[in-house]
């Protein structure tokens, strides 16, 4: 995929595969559509997928699989304890990150509550390059806290740098100096960072803290969800690693970890999850309580099938062809939009292609959710489904004072080999087209707020009548419905 150029001189990013199972998609009209944002408040979590044309809300258990995955599930040994699939992908674990020890869960999340449970006490603190929100979720929930050390060109909208999602070394040093090793539960590190738009770490990066975790004695915990993309920009981007296989660097990057973790939902593009440790004592630890919440530990919550799944798809991720699609065609979005004059972030990342709706949207303050109200005017354009990540992803403080998150992005996520690229020139098209109307978009309120993870079930109006002054030009400019 990478290696193909146009004579055209186009850069076109080019499938290394072919289609051969569809999903027949619907696309209601705008009008059908502003009635099911006032259905879903605003909350595109809440939008059915029948109202759903493109649906970028996530890459999680939605990436297409291969034949030879769906030809794996036919043969899966169904059996509650001492299954041969739980084998097959046992030991495919230990051939890629070269771990005798692995406990399947039923998806990432379930992975950090094992972990946070048995690691983090009241009090501790977990230093990470940034964190996502159910991780941040389970660690508080234990009594720790959360320390973002990402590196200052992290949170910069527009970067060349090919690492964004580097951890700050000097301030991991400086967060051990001040509270002592002792207070550390263990060094996070999220590979393809996601909330800061799937930007990537180097393997230099990793090396780096490895060496600060060894003066201290800290564990490196490795939440490897993003994974795949990690590895493509790792091989294209980092000089030292262009001459290594994926799979060389997979075994180099797993080396440094002390404890992995995963959402299989992402890596791997099936559904389910797992940890993978070389520390007897760590497994034996988490290891009571897979089976108290997930399931016996041969399964760990995940259907048998999906576990062959995994195991073909992880082997699947050491494919060059493979990893570069997901990078390939949000790089084609980002750039595209970039050209236009929409403000998303750069370098493009993985997972997809982030809008900064600060930018986008600059007359809407924080305390209204630019991000939220983008994702909902461009749903109400384009009939694309995107995902909030900015101050609605946030939860408040105890006193109930907002939390404003150092970003308000949308997420447009492509999940891996998934659309085509005329439907990703529709929703270039679309958003191009809001942005030259972005003045008509105003902001939103809470009607229905839960505490925890709000982002998830909460429910939001318009401040004002935008959406219908937005509809109506839409439908004089396109002259159409659609
Ligand atoms: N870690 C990262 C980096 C993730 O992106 C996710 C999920 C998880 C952990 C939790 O995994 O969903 O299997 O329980 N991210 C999804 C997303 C939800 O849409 O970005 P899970």
């Amino acid at each position: 995929m990478s290696k193909v150029s146009f004579f055209s001189g186009e850069a076109v990013p080019l499938e290394m595969h072919k289609v051969r199972i569809v999903q027949k998609l619907n696309l209601v009209p705008i009008d059908r559509r502003l009635e099911a944002l006032n259905e879903a408040g605003n909350n595109t979590f809440l939008l059915k997928n029948t109202d759903i044309f493109i649906d970028m809300l996530t890459d999680s258990g939605v990436n297409a699989m291969s034949d030879k995955q769906l030809a794996a599930m036919m043969e899966s040994d169904d059996s509650y304890a001492g299954s041969t699939t739980f084998s097959k992908l046992e030991n495919k674990i230990k051939e890629l990150f070269g771990k005798n020890y692995f406990l399947p869960v039923h998806q990432g999340r379930a992975a950090e509550n094992i972990i946070s449970r048995v690691f983090v006490t009241p009090g501790t603190i977990v230093p990470m390059n940034y964190h996502f929100t159910t991780t941040k979720a389970h660690i508080m929930l234990n009594g720790g806290s959360v320390e973002e050390i990402i590196i200052d060109e992290g949170l910069e909208v527009t970067s060349d740098c090919q690492f964004k999602g580097n951890m700050d070394v000097a301030k991991l040093e400086a967060i051990i100096n001040k509270n002592g090793a002792d207070k550390v539960a263990f060094v996070r590190i999220e590979t393809g960072t996601n909330l800061i738009g799937g930007q990537p770490h180097s393997l230099e990066n990793l090396r780096q803290v490895r060496r600060v975790c060894d003066k201290h004695g800290l564990m490196i915990v490795m939440d490897a969800s993003l994974l795949a993309d990690n590895l493509y920009f790792i091989k294209t981007r980092e000089d030292a690693c262009k001459n290594l296989s994926i799979r060389e660097i997979t075994k180099q990057f797993a080396d440094m970890c002390d404890i992995i973790y995963f959402s299989a939902r992402k890596l791997g593009c099936a559904r389910g999850g797992g940890i993978c440790t070389n520390s007897s004592e760590a497994f034996l630890k988490m290891r009571e309580l897979v089976t108290l919440y997930e399931g016996f530990l041969t399964y760990g919550g995940m259907s048998i099938r999906e576990i062959e799944a995994i195991t073909v798809g992880l082997e699947e991720t050491m494919d060059e062809d493979m990893v570069s699609q997901g990078p390939q065609f949000i790089e084609y979005m980002v750039n595209e939009l970039a050209r236009q004059g929409v403000p998303v972030i750069t370098p493009a990342g993985g997972l997809g292609c982030h809008i900064d709706a600060k930018q986008f949207l600059p007359h809407i303050p924080q305390s209204q959710y630019p991000a939220g109200a983008l994702a909902s005017a461009l749903y109400l354009v384009s009939s694309v489904r995107g995902m909030e990540r900015g101050s609605i992803s946030e939860q408040r403080n105890e006193d109930g004072s907002e939390v404003y998150s150092n970003m308000e992005l949308l997420r447009l996520a492509l999940p891996r080999r998934v659309f085509t690229l005329s439907q990703v020139k529709y929703a270039i098209d679309r958003i191009v087209w809001l942005y030259k109307n972005r003045d008509l978009v105003g902001g939103l309120t809470f009607v229905e707020e839960p505490k925890m993870l709000r982002f998830f079930f909460g429910k939001l109006a318009t401040t004002s009548d935008w959406q219908s002054k937005l509809m109506a030009k839409f439908k004089a400019d396109l002259g159409s419905d659609f």
